[in-house]
């Protein structure tokens, strides 16, 4: 087989009759030399001293093709190789300089950083200086930081670009070292106001669970309330998905990440990262639209650090979550402790597959309330969430959970344990299990979802109504999440009164959350 057709096989390594011939390919250019770059770095240090040999007179685009060769045998740990490619970051010739940075980007080792500074501090070429800031940023640490900070705004737009950005990279891992958690028990200095994100349909419970904090459904699915005591007292609201401190918005004058950036370093903004973080502040980028904003995000990063260089962006690293709410015209952020430990689900130790979301079986136990000498049943209980939050809100005299899924009841007794709850659970199916004396019947049946046959749904609810309508006592509730409306008219049928009905998002589908009592 000729060298040519060898070149498209990865795995051809040559030997050293070929590399002559290869160093003619690469001279000649075009894909088959990008095949022939590849294919002579497979030959690891066995190309390294024939490169030498060919680079004492090479012309200019050859020069820059064996650099990427020995940048990449260098990238595999050969000492010569780095030595060589070394040597080409002062090279005459500027796309072999070039094509040396960048193969820096992937060197590691002992003293690779100091040559990179070094040539740093003397390129003249701005597209070197281009390829030379992004290696540092990928390959260096401290020296690469203090040699890039110290560097004058360059005019080249974008290297100025491609300096920010590697001096984010190197700010965020330099932080890394320092400590950053979240203090839970620190109050705000003054009343703050606070922004919670709940699922539609479950907002006026939660501003029943925050009535005392002055809470208020602003938009769907958001609830605003005041912080007046420690951080961590927001667990005492259970239906909550995630919150945040939300700061006055910026008006968006000239570029958008400025406007961000001036919102994020705003003295609002400041004074809460500093009074809740312990150690560095960390933060993350989000967007609302849960979009990536990439460019935008970066921008966004290094307009930060010059104005607040105490706030390092990291976004695998974070304890605050920075989320842009807007930005066409003017800049609305929200700043949430992502890293404040949240106690309320931990008692879960294992999962079912169609499991209730916490903040769902927290709102069903709210609407269903306590009351006395409750004798809870969930006909359906899964892992048993609902049970352990009504449990929670004390007054029960017995708490029964039923399935027919034996794994099912597995993890609800591991979790009613780990919660310290005292639940029967039990093997039963849902139309024909009897709970003497029950008082209150909670529970999130199948969606019909998961269910193999959708048709089976509609008379198994049915069936399940009927049989819980006979046995609740009088004054008895049943609150649950139905996936048909239509089960309301049953219950009415059954004697039942529709007391509170609602639709809920249940996370991409909708279903209707009844309270119906027996009279
Ligand atoms: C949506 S899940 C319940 C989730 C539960 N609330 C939790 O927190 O994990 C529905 C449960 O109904 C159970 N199930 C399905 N058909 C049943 C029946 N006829 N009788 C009793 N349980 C049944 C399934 O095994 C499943 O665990």
């Amino acid at each position: 087989m000729d060298l040519a057709a060898r070149l498209g096989d990865a795995g051809f390594t040559p030997g050293a009759k070929h590399f002559l011939p290869l160093f003619a390919v690469l001279e000649a250019g075009g894909d088959q030399a990008d095949l022939a770059e590849k294919a002579l770095a497979r030959a690891g240090e066995a190309v390294v001293e024939p490169v030498r040999r060919r680079l004492v007179d090479a012309p200019s685009p050859l020069r820059a093709r064996l650099a990427v060769v020995l940048g990449r045998v260098a990238a595999g740990g050969s000492a010569s190789a780095v030595d060589l490619v070394t040597g080409l970051l002062g090279d005459d010739d500027w796309r072999t300089r070039r094509a040396a940075a960048r193969a820096f980007a992937k060197i590691r080792g002992e003293g690779v950083e100091a040559r990179l500074v070094e040539r740093w501090s003397s390129e003249p070429q701005v597209e070197v200086r281009r390829s030379l800031a992004e290696s540092m940023g990928r390959a260096g640490a401290e020296a690469s930081l203090r040699a890039l900070s110290a560097t004058t705004p360059p005019t080249d737009p974008e290297l100025a670009r491609l300096l920010a950005n590697a001096i984010t990279t190197l700010t965020r891992e330099g932080s890394r070292e320092t400590p950053s958690a979240i203090a839970g028990d620190v109050s705000p200095a003054a009343p703050a106001l606070l922004v919670f994100h709940v699922r539609r349909g479950l907002e006026p419970v939660l501003v029943e669970e925050l009535a005392a904090w002055g809470a208020r459904n602003v938009a769907p699915g958001v609830v605003t309330a005041t912080l007046n005591g420690p951080l961590s007292s927001v667990h005492v609201a259970r239906t909550w998905l995630s919150f945040g401190f939300r700061i006055a918005p910026v008006p968006v004058r000239g570029e958008v990440a400025d406007a961000v950036a001036s919102a994020i370093s705003s003295r609002a903004a400041r004074e809460i990262f500093r009074r809740f973080t312990v150690g560095t502040v960390r933060f993350r980028l989000a967007f609302s639209d849960a979009a990536h904003h990439r460019a935008l995000s970066w921008a966004i990063a290094s307009a930060v650090r010059e104005r607040a260089p105490e706030l390092v962006n990291d976004p695998t690293s974070s304890t605050w979550e920075v989320t842009v709410v807007e930005h066409e015209k003017t800049a609305r952020i929200e700043l949430s402790p992502r890293a404040l430990e949240d106690p309320r689900f931990a008692y879960r130790r294992g999962d079912v597959p169609a499991a209730s979301h916490p903040t769902i079986a927290a709102a069903l136990a709210r609407i269903a309330g306590p009351r006395e000498n409750d004798v809870v049943w969930d006909p359906f209980c899964g892992s048993g969430l609902e049970l352990i939050e009504r449990a929670r809100l004390g007054g029960c005299k017995a708490l029964v959970g039923t399935d027919v899924d034996t794994r099912a009841i597995e993890t609800a007794r591991q979790n009613v344990a780990s919660a310290g709850v005292t639940a029967r659970i039990a093997k039963g199916d849902a139309r024909e299990y009897r709970v003497p004396g029950v008082s209150l019947i909670i529970t999130n049946p199948p969606m019909g979802r998961r269910v193999s046959n959708k048709a089976e749904l509609g008379p198994l609810l049915d069936d399940a109504l009927a049989s819980w309508a006979a046995q609740l006592v009088p004054g008895g509730r049943i609150v649950w999440i139905s996936p048909m409306a239509g089960t309301a008219r049953r219950a009415e049928k059954l004697g039942l009164r529709v007391t509170e009905r609602r639709d809920v998002d249940m996370g991409g589908f909708t279903a209707q959350l009844q309270k119906l009592e027996k009279p």
